[in-house]
């Protein structure tokens, strides 16, 4: 058994005062952080979710994109912290960007979020080919996708693009015959009432997964609202958003044991009532059976 946790959106934030923020869309982002965002986030992302992870025996931990706020170098510094003390108690950490971990073109052309987050899992890097695969335990594949492209003002869009699709398929066509896969993108992969929102031709890889029974988990993140919902009736695999962990209040994330046979989602709950401020309780468990 493989017990997962899955966090996303830590919206980690570190305030500027820097001019040069307006010549890029980071003012918009700076703006929110100082007086909304800091209202609802945490500034970094509670260290006691780590000694929750230990004694919850998790394996591995996978964070589904928005590490960041607005893709400042501090933040990241802060997130890549937060990350070590993950692997310092021996955990694997799988994770792909999300929209503002390449809020400004600047940070998507220099690619800053590989300067903190590099894979080296060849062949598949996700910094040149937009798809990471690596193992995550005995007949179980974690493949992660990098979808984030330049967004305009007051847009946070990502792209399922032609040549992602095409390495998504080369990722899974060297999937050895009957083994899983556990696929991670920051996005959903249904469109949304919110247009400037969703990723798009996310039509084309709803189209193509179907074809890919093995893929029976899809983890994401960007809605900062936790959900479960199993689409294998339609041919799709069960879609997990863990939700942000990043909030002061109903925080979220979830673990997910793996075996063979099923899967385990256990949903958990950062609690406003009382003094503990990181008071994580189990909501709710959900089973499902290969
Ligand atoms: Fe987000
Ligand atoms: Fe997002």
């Amino acid at each position: 058994m493989i017990r997962l946790a899955h966090i996303s959106d830590l919206h980690c934030y570190s305030p500027t005062y820097d001019p040069r923020q307006f010549f890029s869309k980071r003012w918009i982002g700076n703006f929110n952080a100082l007086f909304n965002r800091r209202l609802q986030y945490d500034a970094a992302p509670s260290e006691a979710l780590i000694a929750l992870f230990n004694e919850l025996n998790v394996n591995h931990v996978i964070i589904s994109g928005d590490l960041t706020t607005t893709a400042l170098g501090a933040e990241f510094e802060t997130a890549r912290r937060f990350v070590d003390n993950i692997e310092s108690t021996n955990k694997q950490v799988y994770l792909v960007p999300g929209n503002h971990d390449t809020y400004t073109r600047a940070s998507l052309k220099g690619k800053i979020f590989y300067k903190y987050f590099e894979n080296q899992d060849l062949p598949f890097t996700m910094k040149e080919g937009g798809i990471a695969l690596r193992p995550l335990g005995p007949r179980w594949w974690w493949i992660g996708m990098d979808t984030s492209v330049p967004t305009p003002l007051f847009s946070s869009i990502g792209r399922f693009s032609h040549s992602i699709e095409e390495r998504l398929e080369e990722a899974l066509q060297s999937i050895p015959p009957g083994d899983k896969v556990v696929l991670t993108n920051h996005f959903p992969m249904f469109s949304t009432i919110h247009h400037s929102h969703d990723m798009r031709r996310c039509d084309a890889l709803r189209a193509q997964l179907i074809r890919w029974p093995c893929v029976k988990l899809y983890l994401h993140g960007h809605v900062h609202r936790q959900s479960i919902a199993d689409h294998r009736a339609s041919g799709l695999p069960i879609i997990l958003n863990s939700g942000s962990c990043g909030f002061k209040r109903r925080a979220t994330f979830h673990t997910i044991d793996l075996s063979e046979k099923s899967c385990l989602v256990r949903v958990y709950s950062r609690e406003s009532q009382g003094k503990d401020p990181c008071n994580w309780v189990l909501r709710e468990e959900a089973q499902f059976d290969w």
